[in-house]
């Protein structure tokens, strides 16, 4: 496995894998990769010829008052992850090689990125779009994958690649949890040792919004008002978002008639956390 900084050296690696005829997965990632990253790349090597892991915390989607300085990183431990799954290249840029002096041109999506994240989060889609789009155009992958757990990302990437013909399949993958129920996810490493118990509420109110769902509740209301009342039980919770959103478009909807994603983004101390379910008709 390389790993690589430069964007003409991903280039002349792909370009030599395409002069052999064999398929390309990306995976796109910020790195200090968990069990849920493990996921998208086996399902990328299990799906590919090749693999690439790209590592990058991408300025552009943080904005100044959140973690960008403090965003976790560990570059021997994600090398020695990436190698194990059998990722092919990772690609490592520094921000200059992503964003060259006198960068002015982004990916800024008009729907979809407004609600759920997107409202507390103003900018972040608009970075988040622009990277995923230089990284496919530096890949030209056969294949993306991308976790379920940011929902909203995985709709608005899939939305970008029929807008823009990336020509891509966008291969969402399912939430991996720890045993006890929580979403795996690198800023899991920001909880000290109650909040960590805390951040339980967060797939236990899920689950007791999916449970009324199940009976056949369809009132959108009632689902969210569960889930609050149940994160309203943890001291340590402040909610951010509770919302049942068509998972078509993402507006919200009233009644439940047609597939729908139940999100949630709650702060954990000075932590946000989200995670979510899709409920399928
Ligand atoms: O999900 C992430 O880790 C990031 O948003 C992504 C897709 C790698 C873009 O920076």
């Amino acid at each position: 496995m390389k790993i690589v900084e430069t964007i003409l050296e991903v280039r002349q690696q792909v370009k030599e894998w395409r002069m052999e005829g064999l398929s390309v997965g990306l995976v796109p990632t910020m790195g200090y990769l968990h069990e849920g990253h493990k996921s998208l790349i086996d399902r990328a090597v299990a799906e590919n010829d090749r693999v690439v892991v790209s590592v990058f915390v991408n300025p552009m989607q943080f904005a100044p008052s959140e973690d960008l300085e403090s965003y976790p990183r560990d570059m021997d431990r994600d090398a020695a992850i990436c190698e194990k799954a059998g990722a092919s290249l990772i690609f490592h840029p520094e921000p200059e090689e992503m964003y060259h002096e006198g960068f002015s041109s982004f990916v800024d999506m008009t729907t979809l990125t407004g609600g759920l994240c997107g409202k507390s989060r103003p900018i972040h889609f608009r970075g988040v779009c622009t990277v995923v789009a230089k990284l496919f155009n530096i890949v030209t992958p056969d294949r993306a994958y991308f976790g379920q757990k940011d929902a909203q990302q995985l709709a608005v990437i899939r939305h970008m690649v029929r807008d823009l013909d990336f020509g891509i399949e966008i291969v969402g993958c399912p939430i991996i949890r720890e045993e006890d129920g929580l979403a795996k996810s690198s800023r899991n490493t920001y909880l000290n040792v109650d909040e960590r118990q805390a951040a339980l509420i967060l797939s236990k109110a899920l689950a007791k919004g999916k449970a009324l769902l199940e009976t056949g509740e369809k009132d959108a209301a009632k689902i969210c008002q569960t889930i609050l009342d149940d994160i309203a039980t943890e001291p340590m919770a402040k909610v951010d978002y509770v919302e049942v959103v068509d998972w078509n478009t993402l507006e919200p909807v009233e009644t439940v008639a047609r597939d729908v994603l139940v999100a949630i983004a709650v702060f954990i101390g000075k932590t946000r956390l989200i995670d979510n379910f899709i409920y399928e008709l």
